[in-house]
């Protein structure tokens, strides 16, 4: 069976679908083209921008690709299969399952029972009261990064967002399968771990944990190998405990690196958030995790625009950006997202002042990132290399690989060692690109 995977959205959207494909490899599937493909699927993501838009963009895709064939069969998955459910059978007659995200276990099953029933559809949408567990694919990871689903859904219900809507409560699946999945992926050569979930550092406080804390999870992935190096996005502020902040001064291989979503500066605008912390609480964190670790970098998620937003509210999440100085930030404009609390707000904000906001907040990171990568040259640090560079130095005999080092940014380096995927180098960084960075070896 051929199959292709179009995927949207989030790390939790690209780890299940590479779970998806990892299953359809086990019964004996091989990844193709579109136009090659008899199974495709669509991982769907609704929190910003126009998702069903997309998703049609998508299908329509699919339909020119595929014209003329009868064996297709469209699978769509993810935040927006969870919300339009059955609708999505009318935007293509090739579409036969449509998958929400508490079902992804499901679904190499279903679709081995659709390619053998024809005629038949199924639309997958429940909540199930515990974490599925899905059976642990113990071969078939390629390359030295693994992403690990730790948990599903969110609690918070921060009033922009569509996350708990789509994904359900938070769910946390058991340590003991969590240490057996990554314990797999060491296994098979993986280097980098990176834990996963909307809320990660409320892992284990729902009723489906095992007693297990957040940062006792970390101790035992960590632990498991001491040249791994673990990661987690996304945590919030508000739940990053004292315990949490010490495991960066005190877990040698977890990463230098915080994603850490503040969204807007102001107090007012966070309390109509209902993101449940202030903008001193928040920076009373930034200095902890500096005294527990001072090199950690940390980056963020910025929401420009929020309804009501005043220019002087705008100002303040400025001073804050300024103020953490953040190695990296995603940005966006608010955008309605039906259902949210934050959608029946009466004071929206005009698109052009938006989109003004957001550009000036992205010329001031695009100033801070630029630092931070200038700040680098000179230094020793340790890559572990990933793939080759699309960055390829015409005049040298050696090729450029490249890979990340500790606080996750991407350096390029020219290697002798033909096959170093997988390996650890140590790099002096010589240059700081706009948004990477050139290193020579020291030691191969
Ligand atoms: N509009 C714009 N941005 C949003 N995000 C979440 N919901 C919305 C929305 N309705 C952003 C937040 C979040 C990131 C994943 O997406 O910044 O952290
Ligand atoms: Fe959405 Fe807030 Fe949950 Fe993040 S913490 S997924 S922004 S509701």
């Amino acid at each position: 069976m051929n199959y292709h995977i179009i995927t949207f959205g989030c790390q939790m959207n690209v780890a299940d679908s590479e779970w998806i494909a990892r299953s359809l490899q086990d019964m004996g599937g091989r990844e193709t083209s579109v136009p090659e493909a008899e199974v495709i699927l669509v991982n769907t993501c609704s929190v910003r921008e126009k998702p069903e838009h997309k998703l049609r963009t998508a299908l329509g895709r699919i339909a020119r690709e595929t014209e003329g064939r009868k064996d297709v069969l469209v699978a769509v998955t993810g935040c927006v299969a969870q919300q339009l459910g059955e609708n999505i059978f009318s935007c293509s007659p090739q579409v036969r399952l449509v998958a929400g995200t508490d079902t992804v276990a499901s679904i190499p099953a279903n679709i081995a029972w659709l390619r053998a029933n024809p005629d038949r559809h199924l639309c997958t949408t429940g909540f199930e009261k515990d974490m599925t567990e899905r059976p642990t694919p113990l071969t078939g990871h390629t390359g030295p990064t693994a992403l690990v689903n730790i948990m599903q859904g969110c609690d918070n219900f921060c009033t922009y967002c569509i996350v708990p809507f789509t994904r359900g409560r938070q769910k946390s699946r058991a340590a003991r399968a969590i240490l057996a999945e990554c314990q797999a992926l060491i296994d098979q050569g993986v280097k980098d771990i990176t834990l996963l979930g909307q809320n990660v550092n409320a892992y284990g406080k729902d009723k489906t944990g095992d007693g297990t804390s957040f940062a006792e999870l970390l101790r035992l992935v960590a632990g498991l190998d001491p040249s791994l190096r673990l990661r987690y996005v996304t945590p919030h502020p508000k739940d990053m405990t004292p315990e949490d902040v010490a495991a960066f001064a005190e877990i040698p291989n977890l990463c230098p690196r915080l994603h850490l979503p503040m969204q807007a500066g102001a107090d007012r605008v966070l309390k109509r958030m209902n993101r449940r912390y202030d903008s001193a609480t928040y920076l009373a964190l930034v200095e902890d995790l500096r005294r527990a670790r001072p090199d950690i970098a940390l980056s963020t998620d910025i929401l420009v625009g929020f309804p009501g937003e005043t220019e002087e509210e705008f100002l303040e999440t400025m001073d804050m950006v300024r103020r953490c100085n953040f190695m990296s930030s995603f940005s966006f404009c608010y955008s309605d997202r039906p259902g949210t609390r934050a959608s029946t707000f009466l004071d929206k904000i005009p698109q052009n002042v938006q989109l003004d906001r957001l550009q000036r907040l992205q010329a001031l990171q695009e100033d801070l990132s630029m630092a931070w990568l200038n700040a680098r040259t000179g230094c020793e640090t340790t890559v572990l290399v990933e793939e080759p560079s699309p960055r390829q130095d015409e005049n040298s005999d050696m090729v450029s690989w490249q890979g990340r080092d500790p606080y996750g940014a991407l350096v390029h380096v020219a290697l002798k060692d033909p096959n170093p995927a997988g390996k650890y180098v140590r790099v002096r960084i010589s240059h700081a690109f706009r948004h990477s960075l050139q290193g020579t070896v020291l030691a191969e």
